[in-house]
C-alpha cells in the first residue's frame, strides 16, 4: 500500500497512521514557569535528543485556535525548562497534566504532583519523576504552519543538569530503565512501557 500524505482514507485507513509509524516516541514532560511565577506542566511526544555534545534536545508545540501553548509562552519568557521522564507509575498523572487549563492554573496541583525547585534553572521539576533534565532555551524555530494556519514551533534546548533517583542506578553505575519503566507514545491513543532490555555490542567493538 502507498498513498500521498492526506489520502489515508482513500486507501481504507480510518486514521492518519503517521504517529503509529513513527513510534515509539519518548515523552518530554515539560515543566516551566511564567514571568508571573505560575508553574506549568505538559507532555510532548514530538520530542527527542538531537545531539550528545553539547547535549541538546527538542520538542515541537502545535498551536491551537488560541495561539501558542503555555509551555512555549513560559519558555520564551524565562528562557529555561525541565524535561521530566514519565515512569509507568506516573502515567495517569502525565495524562491528567495534558488537560488544557487556563494559564493561571498549574497542572502540578491538577495532577497531584509536587513542583520541586531546580538547581540550575528557574523552572521547577516534578519531584516524583525518576529522572529529569534541566535545560536552557537555545532557539525556537518556526516550522511550516498547519493548513488551518496554526503555528508549529520547535523548541530547542541545551541540557545543563541531570537529576536521577539514586535507587535506579545499578552497582555498575548504569541507569536501569526497567526499574521505572519509561512510557512511550505510540499512534492513536496507544502507549507502551519499557519493561525489558537487551544488550548488543556495535560491530568491531
Ligand atoms: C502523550 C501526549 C503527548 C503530547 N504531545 C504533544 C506534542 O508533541 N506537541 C503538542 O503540541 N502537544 C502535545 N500534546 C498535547 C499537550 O500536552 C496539550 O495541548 C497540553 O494542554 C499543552 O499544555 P500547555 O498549554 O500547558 O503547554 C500531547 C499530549 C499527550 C497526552
Amino acid at each position: 500500500m502507498f498513498f500521498p500524505v492526506g489520502a489515508h482514507k482513500e486507501v481504507g485507513l480510518a486514521f492518519n497512521p503517521l504517529k503509529a509509524i513513527i513510534s515509539p516516541r519518548p515523552i518530554g514532560w515539560i515543566s516551566s514557569i511564567g514571568a508571573d511565577g505560575v508553574h506549568n506542566l505538559a507532555p510532548y511526544s514530538f520530542f527527542n535528543a538531537i545531539s550528545e555534545s553539547p547535549p541538546m534536545l527538542a520538542f515541537s508545540s502545535s498551536a491551537g485556535t488560541e495561539g501558542d501553548k503555555d509551555s512555549l509562552k513560559n519558555i520564551e519568557e524565562t528562557g529555561d525548562f525541565v524535561v521530566n521522564i514519565v515512569s509507568k507509575q506516573l502515567f495517569e498523572a502525565m495524562n491528567a497534566s495534558s488537560a488544557a487549563l487556563p494559564r493561571a492554573v498549574s497542572e502540578f496541583a491538577e495532577a497531584n504532583l509536587t513542583p520541586k525547585p531546580s538547581k540550575l534553572v528557574a523552572a521547577p521539576h516534578v519531584a516524583e519523576a525518576p529522572c529529569y533534565l534541566e535545560c536552557r532555551l537555545w532557539k525556537v524555530l518556526d516550522l511550516p504552519a498547519s493548513p488551518n494556519g496554526n503555528a508549529n514551533r520547535l523548541v530547542i534546548g541545551e541540557v545543563l543538569g541531570i537529576g536521577i533517583e539514586k535507587a535506579l542506578i545499578t552497582d555498575e553505575g548504569k541507569v536501569d530503565v526497567t526499574r521505572y519503566q519509561p512510557i512511550a507514545r505510540l499512534g492513536y491513543k496507544d502507549y507502551a512501557s519499557i519493561d525489558a532490555v537487551f544488550e548488543s555490542p556495535r560491530p568491531q567493538e
